[in-house]
Formats: structure tokens, sequence, C-alpha cells
């Protein structure tokens, strides 16, 4: 496996290697009349800026249903997402974004799709969930990741050494997006230098595909086609690399599943799981900093500051909301989840909730009491979280290092991505030119 990582000149290159680009496919969807009966996840308001309507949401109906999208329900209050996420597996995860596959996938799937693959354990419910979990816990126990430390720690200075002359940048494409991608890359083994066809491919999944199924599944298959020869290469030829490691674990007595597929499904989500999520969180803080001087300035002054500050950019800006389908009717609350329903876990906007948090639209740097569910609830709390932090705090780390000053070039040139992940996509950031190493 190798150490380094990739250099900055050519991280910072947007493109693919492949001959494909991603375009947003066009949402022809009519301007919201109600939030409270009629509410869009994908709509440009609830994207750019979802905490005020979370607010009003939950101050008015605080678990909210639309009829768009196939269908959902929007919970906003803390305690409600705590108690949801306990409702296993009656509300499964085995159908985890908003917009379902047409049925006609979804049977084909069936037919064709051993138990394993799809993207275990995010997509599993007990026991098969149970499992599959302890398999990839123990890669991210908080020494294991301590690992791929001195790795991210040159990536992050190589990406900026790739655009720090220049005074200028796009923080989420040359910077955040390029991080998560290398480090999973380098985790499981496989060819860092594909980092933008991972990148393409994850928005294809978990971007435009959330609300397009058939780019979704295009994607998707790019994704395990491409994994599933990574594993296949291992069956024959074990490496030492996690992929490997993975193919040598035992597999509890009785439990039907397809060792090769199992392990295809398993690096599908941790190749999906890590890399938007944590680009978007790296991102948002970036956007923070480069928005609010005073808070970049504090920072770049204390720097016993990152881990309260980290753990701020995390609540505020969550970036993940996983959806549950109920599997019989679900009376909770005074509403009642039919059979079919969705519901979204909308753990950031419980991360709002001011039952939970002081003063928790301000964000202070400085919170010491943060008990923010950003990376989940219940049996499906992220399992990469402590890498996640470790990305965020190198990521943040080594920019402050190096470009202490700085602050948006075009603040209305920035977009963001959302509906079940949110970050910035567009991130045009000015700073005094400085020097490569
Ligand atoms: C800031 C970055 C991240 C955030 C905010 C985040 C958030 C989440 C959330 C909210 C869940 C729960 C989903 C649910 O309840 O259905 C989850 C699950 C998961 N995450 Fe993360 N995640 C991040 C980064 C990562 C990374 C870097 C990895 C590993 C490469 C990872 C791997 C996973 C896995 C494996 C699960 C499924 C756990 C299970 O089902 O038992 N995540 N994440």
């Amino acid at each position: 496996m190798s150490t380094e990582p990739a250099a900055g000149n050519q991280a910072a290159s947007s493109g693919s290697s492949g001959d494909e680009s991603l375009e947003a496919p066009i949402r022809n969807t009519p301007p919201v009349s109600d939030w409270t009966t009629d509410y869009d996840i994908f709509d440009e308001e609830y994207v750019t800026d979802p905490v005020p309507i979370w607010n009003d949401l939950r101050e008015q109906c605080p678990i909210a249903h639309t009829e768009r999208w196939g269908g959902s329900w929007l919970p906003t209050r803390h305690a409600d997402l705590q108690a949801l996420a306990k409702i296993v597996p009656a509300l499964s995860s085995t159908d985890p974004l908003v917009v379902s596959l047409p049925e006609d996938m979804v049977e084909q799937e069936e037919e064709e799709i051993p138990v394993g693959f799809g993207a275990p354990p995010i997509t599993a419910d007990p026991p098969l969930h149970g499992w599959t979990r302890k398999m990839i816990l123990p890669t991210f126990a908080p020494k294991a990741v301590e690992a791929y430390r001195p790795y991210t720690e040159e990536l992050c200075h190589s990406l900026i050494d790739g655009f720090v002359a220049e005074g200028r940048c796009d923080a989420a494409e040359q910077y955040a997006q390029q991080i998560p991608p290398r480090v999973i890359a380098h985790l499981l083994g496989i060819d860092p230098d594909k980092a933008d066809d991972f990148t393409m491919w994850v928005r294809g999944v978990l971007e435009f595909g959330l609300y397009d199924p058939k780019l979704r599944v295009k994607y998707r298959d790019i994704i395990r086609d491409f994994l599933f020869a990574e594993v296949l290469a291992r069956a024959a030829e074990p490496r030492d690399d996690k992929l490997s490691e993975y193919l040598a674990m035992d597999i509890p007595d009785g439990l039907e599943v397809d060792r090769v597929g199992l392990v295809v499904g398993l690096a599908n989500l941790l190749l999906v799981a890590g890399i938007d999520t944590t680009w978007s969180s790296i991102g948002s803080a970036l956007f923070h900093f480069g928005s609010h001087p005073e808070d970049r300035h504090r920072l770049a002054a204390d720097h016993s500051l990152f881990p309260t500050a980290i753990e701020e950019m995390l609540r505020y800006y969550s970036p993940v909301t996983m959806a549950r389908v109920a599997l019989e009717d679900v009376p909770y609350d005074g509403v009642t989840f039919h059979e079919g329903d969705k519901v979204l876990m909308n753990f950031p906007a419980a991360n709002h909730d001011p039952e939970v948090f002081d003063d928790a639209d301000k964000i202070l740097i400085d919170r010491q009491r943060n008990r923010h569910i950003a990376f989940g609830s219940g049996i499906h709390r992220c399992a990469g979280s402590n890498l996640a932090r470790l990305e965020m705090d190198i990521a943040l780390r080594v920019w402050f290092d190096r470009i202490p000053e700085f602050e948006l070039a075009d603040p209305d040139g920035v977009a963001w991505a959302g509906g079940q992940v949110r970050g910035p996509r567009v991130l045009p950031m000015a700073f005094p030119p400085g020097q490569p190493r």
C-alpha cells in the first residue's frame, strides 16, 4: 500500500480520470406552499439554509409529512430522533434513501443480488446489522485511525501546495473534496489516484442520485463493479490491506452470505459513507470560518479551541439525514407511520433543538456541553466517527497553519448540496498568497 499522498497539483484538478462528467439532473418541482404539509428536502431554500424551516416546524408541527418524492415524515425534535432510532426493526434501515428505487429495479435486484451486497451495516437490520458492524468497528477504533494521521497530514499539505501561491482556490473542490476519498482509498488499499472518479461516483449516488434513482443505480453499479474486481483480486491473492482482512473474517454459522459480495458491500459503504459526509463537514467548517472573521481570528490565535470548534461545526452544520422505512404500522406520539412510509432521521434538525442546546442557533466555538447527534443515535450510530473527527481535525489544523488569514471570495458564489447529505460544493476562498513548502 502506498503511504505517500498524491501531489498537490494533481489532487487539485477537478476532473475525473474517466471520460464522463456528472451533471445535476433537472428538478421540476413546484414551490413549497406549506412546509408542515408539503415540505421538500430538495427545495433550494431547504438546501441553502434549513435551520429556520426546522425551527418553525418544531414549533408548529414537530413531525411533518409530505407527499413529495414518494412521501415521507420529517421529525425535528432531539428527543423524537433519539426515540425513533430505537424502533428497530419496525423502522427499518433497508431502504435508507428518501426516494426509493422503482419496483421493477427492486425486483430485479432481489433476483440478482445475493444477501450481503448493498451497504451493510447501514442498509441492514439485525442480525445482519450486528455482525457486519462488528467486522468493521476495529478499523475505526481511536488507536486504529491514528495510523492514518501522517498520510492525511501530508495529503493536506500537498493539496495546499497546489494552490497556495495563487491566493485563491475553491476550498470545496480543491481541498475538502480531495481529502476523504484518498484517505478511504488508502485505508481500503485501493488506488488513491482514482479519487476524482470516486468523488464523481459518490456524488452520482448520494447527491444527484438521491432524487434520480436511475442515476443512482448507474453510479452504484459502477462502484460495485470496480470494488468487485478489487475484492476478487484479493480473494485470488491476499494483500496487506483491509479488503483482504475483511475477506478472511469469520462469518457466523447459519448465515447464507456470499463472502465476496459481503466484502464488496462493506467497501461500498465505507467509500460512500466516508466521502460525501466528511468532505461536507470539512467544507462547512471552512465556509464558517471564511465568513465569520471573529471566530477565525479566535481559533487561529488559540488552537486549544479546535476540539470544541469541531464539535460545534458538526452540530451546527450536521450533514447527514438517513431514512427509515416502516415495516408495519408504527404509532408514535399522535401520528402513525404506515407500513411502507419513509421517516427521515433528521439528526441535523435535532442538533438545533433549543430544549437541548442553549443558544441553539448561535455558533459557539467554545461550547462546553454539546450532546449533538450528527453521527446518529442507536444501533446505526456512525461507525466511522473517529476517522471523520481525525480528518476534520487535520484538515482544519493544516489549513489554519498554512492559511491563517482567509475569507469567502464570493459569498454569492457558494453553492450547497443538500437533501440527505448537506455541504458546500462550490466554495471560492481568497487569502494572501503563500509559498508551497
Ligand atoms: C463528518 C462525517 C460523518 C458524519 C456526519 C456521519 C454521519 C453518520 C450518520 C448520521 C450515520 C447513521 C445513519 C443512520 O442512522 O441510518 C452514520 C452511519 C455510518 N457511518 Fe458515518 N458519518 C461521517 C463519516 C463517516 C466515515 C469517515 C465513515 C467511514 C469510512 C463512516 C462510516 C459509517 C458507517 C459504516 C455507518 C453505518 C453504521 C451502522 O449502520 O451501524 N462515516 N454516519
